[in-house]
């Protein structure tokens, strides 16, 4: 495992517990941490069996077994996948399977559900951005789908990613789109519980490469969906939230693109 992958590790684990209290209070309230644009893309998933990548501490993999699948996650951090699994005693689902694993290495594990086949591989919402090769992901998510099933994902969109985040809504390109090389950070989450101090890596895809990446696994796109909105509060002045309880800047509602989803199946 590279060194950056081992510090996002750590980083990813500093914030564990947090991560698993605030999402363990919403569940507990009978709240789904799936966004209705999630809900709606993914349709009716009732008898479904889902594998979950990158699932954090398991707040959403929870929240589509309560839609009806019957839910693997998987997670790189061995805190996550240990609050997943007390999250979902918590909630008294039992048949939950939660397993740590590099999702780059899925193909290599000698574990048995890294080459079980599933309906569903769904992945959202602050993923591709920690992965160093987008081809080896495209090639685990194919693996591990059924031939009739499809890949569900929803991030935020390469062209969003190069802002200075900081500034916005004033446009400041900070990191440029075809970038290469790792991000390094000196700082952790912020989007379910309060930011920590810690080193971490990340990378920018273009949406060429992410579109490249999945043909060439074998997969075929049926649709990829832009948005306007962000599925985190980035700004707690500057944004507000939409009719669907996105965050958006105003002044670039309609115009530019924040966030985007696709789904593909086996070709
Ligand atoms: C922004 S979070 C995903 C958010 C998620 N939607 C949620 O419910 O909180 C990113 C997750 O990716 C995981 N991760 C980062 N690199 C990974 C890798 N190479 N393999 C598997 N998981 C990884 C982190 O541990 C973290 O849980």
């Amino acid at each position: 495992m590279s060194e950056y992958i081992e510090a996002n590790k750590k980083s990813w684990g500093i914030i564990a517990r947090d991560h698993y209290e605030v999402f363990k209070a919403r569940l507990l309230a009978n709240e789904t941490t799936l966004s209705q644009t999630q809900i709606e893309e993914l349709g009716d998933i009732a008898g479904k069996k889902l594998i979950h990548l990158q699932c954090n501490t398991g707040a959403d993999t929870l929240s589509l077994a309560r839609m009806g699948a019957t839910v693997t996650g998987v997670d790189l951090v061995p805190e996550n996948i240990h609050y997943a699994r007390k999250l979902a005693t918590d909630l008294g689902i039992d048949d939950a399977r939660f397993i740590e694993s590099n999702v780059l290495e899925i193909m290599d594990k000698a574990i048995p559900e890294c080459h079980e086949k599933y309906d569903i591989v769904f992945t959202t919402e602050g993923v591709l951005c920690w992965l160093p090769d987008l081809y080896l992901w495209a090639r685990n998510a194919r693996h591990l789908l059924a031939e009739d099933g499809f890949l569900y994902v929803l991030d935020s969109h390469p062209f969003y990613m190069i802002w200075d985040e900081a500034r916005l809504p004033e446009l400041v390109v900070k990191y440029p789109y075809f970038q290469k090389n790792a991000d390094e950070d000196g700082w952790i989450g912020g989007y379910a519980s309060e930011g920590k101090p810690a080193v971490n890596y990340s990378w920018m895809y273009t949406m060429g490469e992410i579109v490249t990446a999945l043909s060439q696994a074998g997969l075929h796109i049926e649709w990829l969906h832009e948005f306007d909105w962000l599925f985190f509060r980035l700004s707690a002045e500057k944004q507000i939230k939409d009719a669907q309880k996105n965050w958006i800047f105003p002044e670039h509602q309609g115009k530019l693109p924040y966030t985007f989803s696709l789904k593909a199946t086996v070709r």
